[in-house]
């Protein structure tokens, strides 16, 4: 069975790639979590064509009402979008939006391959984009800005944006083209996760799997939802959500399966920690030991690194820490994590603050207290 080996290894690599993501908080670099985000089938030939070179025209710097984006239709007929639209494939796609200028841009996948299909003009009161030989890999969400122009300088107007979603229903293909075979995605508690599985057309029905076992995946609206311009969304991912799965599509005769996702669960911890600090005693006696204990409450089985700064640490005083987690009582499943630095014989040199900062995957938070080392008390 060399696909269920194959499919083995490559859980074993998404999981650790995940877990050094987590690790070190670049979850976003790791994780292609856009929906809108797809690498291109690499089918169609590259052509090359001359840019565009219409001149910039100068810009007022006047207010302007949310930009006006139509399409233009054959025989110069002019139509309003609305949130979405559909554009048979193979057909050219026209959008003009109000602006002087305005700002384009088109699903990631355009924005890379740039294979002569897509032209932007701007005319002297709009912008024209025009993009020809269409294909369902061309979905995706389309979005004018308006820009606001001081002399040459240009920024662009986010509130006046114009955004409309294009399917381009492919009757070969269903689901937008990835070649990828596999997507790894974490699942972190309490956060929505989106399986992206973006269809080519509205009127394709869509349904969730789990490979193993083989089963459909009830999408009940609440705690998993479908929308067309965006896939399925986890609201509230739980351990039993993870494991491997994939969208159908079917739409006539047709019948496709998207891509699989790995989805992989992680305990994450909702806030970051918040830890709360005490000596044993404010004023210690040159002599006497002193503990400071750091303690966080938290959820159950998330990980809290607790680490401290002290007056003596410069010079190299061998201070010392016991660790403990216990739980919580009550009903929410919760633990006390907890470090106690032990000062043994105090010195004048551990007169000072002492920090302790815990830090979990969503953050670090810092406390400190002050300690005073006053002289031996002495006998009467
Ligand atoms: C669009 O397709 C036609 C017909 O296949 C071809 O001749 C033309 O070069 C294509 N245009 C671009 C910009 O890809």
């Amino acid at each position: 069975m060399p696909l269920v080996n194959l499919c083995g290894s490559n859980w074993r690599l998404v999981l650790s790639a995940l877990l050094i993501c987590a690790i070190i908080f670049e979850l976003a670099y790791c994780q292609k979590q856009d929906g809108g985000q797809r690498t291109t089938p690499g089918r169609k030939p590259k052509q090359s064509k001359p840019k565009s070179t219409k001149p910039k025209t100068k810009a007022t710097p006047a207010a302007q009402a949310k930009a006006v984006l139509t399409q233009v239709l054959n025989r110069g007929k002019f139509k309003k979008v609305g949130e979405t639209i559909s554009v048979q494939t193979g057909d050219t796609l026209e959008l003009r939006c109000r602006g002087k200028p305005v700002k384009w841009s088109v699903p990631s996948y355009l924005e890379e391959e740039d294979d002569g299909r897509l032209s932007i003009v701007q005319y002297e009161r709009y912008g024209v984009l025009t993009l020809v030989n269409t294909t369902g890999a061309d979905t995706g969400e389309y979005t004018c800005y308006p820009m606001y122009c001081e002399d040459t300088d240009c920024r662009k107007e986010y509130d006046k944006a114009v955004k409309v979603f294009i399917f381009f229903p492919d009757p070969q293909e269903l689901f937008v083209p990835s070649s990828d075979y596999y997507k790894g995605i974490q699942l972190r508690t309490n956060w929505p996760t989106v399986l992206p599985c973006q269809v080519t057309s509205p009127a394709a029905r869509v349904t969730l799997h789990r490979e193993f076992p083989p089963v459909e995946v009830v999408v009940d609206g609440t705690e998993i939802s479908f929308d067309v311009k965006k896939g399925f969304t986890i609201h509230r991912p739980r351990p039993y959500h993870a494991g491997a799965l994939f969208c159908v599509a079917s739409l006539g005769n047709l019948r496709q399966s998207s891509i699989k996702y790995m989805l992989i669960y992680v305990n994450y911890p909702m806030a970051p920690p918040a830890p709360a600090i005490q000596a044993s005693s404010s004023s210690v006696a040159v002599g006497e030991n002193l503990r400071v204990s750091c303690s966080v409450v938290g959820e159950q089985d998330v990980a809290i690194e607790i680490t401290w700064e002290y007056p003596g640490q410069e010079i190299g005083r061998p201070l010392y820490t016991q660790e403990s987690i216990s739980p919580v009582g009550g009903g929410a499943a919760r633990q006390q994590s907890q470090s106690v630095l032990l000062v043994d014989e105090v010195r004048d040199v551990d007169q000072g603050t002492y920090t302790c900062t815990a830090q979990n995957l969503q953050g670090a938070k810092s406390v400190s207290t002050t300690v005073k080392v006053v002289p031996k008390a002495t006998k009467p």
